[in-house]
C-alpha cells in the first residue's frame, strides 16, 4: 500500500479538495482506494455526507496514536492507495501522518506568504526523511511571471531544484473544484471533460509515476541528500499532544 499525505499549515491551501480529487483519479486508475480524514474540521466526512455514492470510503482517525495502527490494518485490508487529509497548522495527528508516509504532497498557493507558510510542514516532512513534492493549487489561468516568481520561491524554500519538487501540472483556479465538493462529487466526475479533471488525472499521473521511480530506486536519492539532523523532535515534544503521542513521535521511524 502506498500511504500519500496532503500536508501542509497553511489553511484553504487546498489539501482536502486535492485529497478528494486525487483518490478519485486513483480509483479510476484501479487502485483501492481509501481517504483518511485526521482533520477534526470534517472536510472529507461532509463532502461523503453530501455524496450519491458509497465509494470511497472516508475514515476519521483524529487520534495520533491510531494513524499507525490504522494505516498497518489497511494494508492488511488490500487497500492499495491510502490518501490522508491533515489539519492546518501543526498537530500531532499531522506529524503522525508525515511519519508514516510513503509519499508527502505539500499544496501552496502562488504567493510567497504561502509558500512561506510550508516552511514548518517542510522541515518535519524532511525530520522524517520522507519524499515529498509540492502541488502548485489555485493558480491563476494566466500569469506566467507570478508563477514564474512562486517556482523560484519554492525551490528556494526546498533548496533544491524546482524539478525534483514540484508536482505536475499546476493545478489552476477553476470553480469546478468547488462545484464538485458542493455536489458531494470529485472533478472528475462532476465535469469529466473539462480542464480540471484532466490536470487532476495528469498529477495522478505524476505522482504515481514518481512513487514507481522511488521504488524501482529502492529509496529516493534526493531524500538521501536532504537528511538532516532531525532538530524538529525534540521541538515535537513541546507539541500540546498527550504523552501517549510524543512517545510516538520520538521513537525510530519504523518505515523511514
Ligand atoms: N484549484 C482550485 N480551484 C478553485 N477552488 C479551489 C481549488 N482548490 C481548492 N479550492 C477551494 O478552496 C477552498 C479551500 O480548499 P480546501 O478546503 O481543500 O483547503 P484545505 O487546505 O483543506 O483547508 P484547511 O486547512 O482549512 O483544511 C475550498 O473552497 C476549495 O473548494
Ligand atoms: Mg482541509
Amino acid at each position: 500500500m502506498q500511504t500519500i499525505v496532503l500536508a501542509t499549515q497553511k489553511g484553504g491551501s487546498g489539501k482536502s479538495t486535492l485529497a478528494i480529487s486525487l483518490a478519485l483519479a486513483a480509483i479510476r486508475a484501479g487502485h483501492n482506494v481509501r481517504l483518511i480524514e485526521t482533520d477534526s474540521q470534517g472536510t472529507l466526512s461532509n463532502w461523503k455526507r453530501r455524496r450519491p455514492y458509497a465509494a470511497p470510503v472516508v475514515e476519521p482517525v483524529y487520534a495520533a496514536r491510531e494513524v499507525e495502527q490504522r494505516l498497518q490494518s489497511l494494508d492488511r485490508e488490500g487497500v492499495t492507495v491510502a490518501i490522508v487529509d491533515t489539519a492546518g497548522g501543526v498537530s500531532a495527528a499531522t506529524n503522525s501522518a508525515i511519519r508514516y508516509a510513503d509519499f508527502c504532497l505539500i499544496p501552496t498557493r502562488p504567493s510567497i506568504a504561502d509558500i512561506e507558510a510550508t516552511a514548518p510542514t517542510l522541515r518535519v516532512v524532511r525530520a522524517w526523511h520522507k519524499p515529498f513534492a509540492y502541488v502548485l493549487n489555485q493558480t491563476p489561468i494566466r500569469s506566467a511571471a507570478r508563477l514564474a516568481s512562486a517556482e523560484n520561491a519554492l525551490s528556494d524554500e526546498a533548496a533544491l531544484d524546482i524539478g525534483d519538487i514540484l508536482a505536475k501540472p499546476l493545478i489552476v483556479m477553476r470553480n469546478d473544484h468547488q462545484d464538485a465538493l458542493s455536489a458531494g462529487l470529485a472533478v472528475c466526475e462532476y465535469a469529466p471533460c473539462g480542464k480540471s479533471a484532466e490536470e487532476i488525472r495528469a498529477l495522478w499521473q505524476w505522482i504515481e509515476m514518481r512513487l514507481g521511480n522511488m521504488a524501482a530506486a529502492g529509496d529516493d536519492p534526493i531524500i538521501e541528500e536532504l537528511v538532516e539532523t532531525p532538530a524538529i523532535l525534540p521541538a515535537m515534544a513541546a507539541l500540546p499532544v498527550m504523552a501517549n503521542d510524543s512517545a510516538l513521535f520520538l521513537r525510530a521511524p519504523a518505515r523511514a
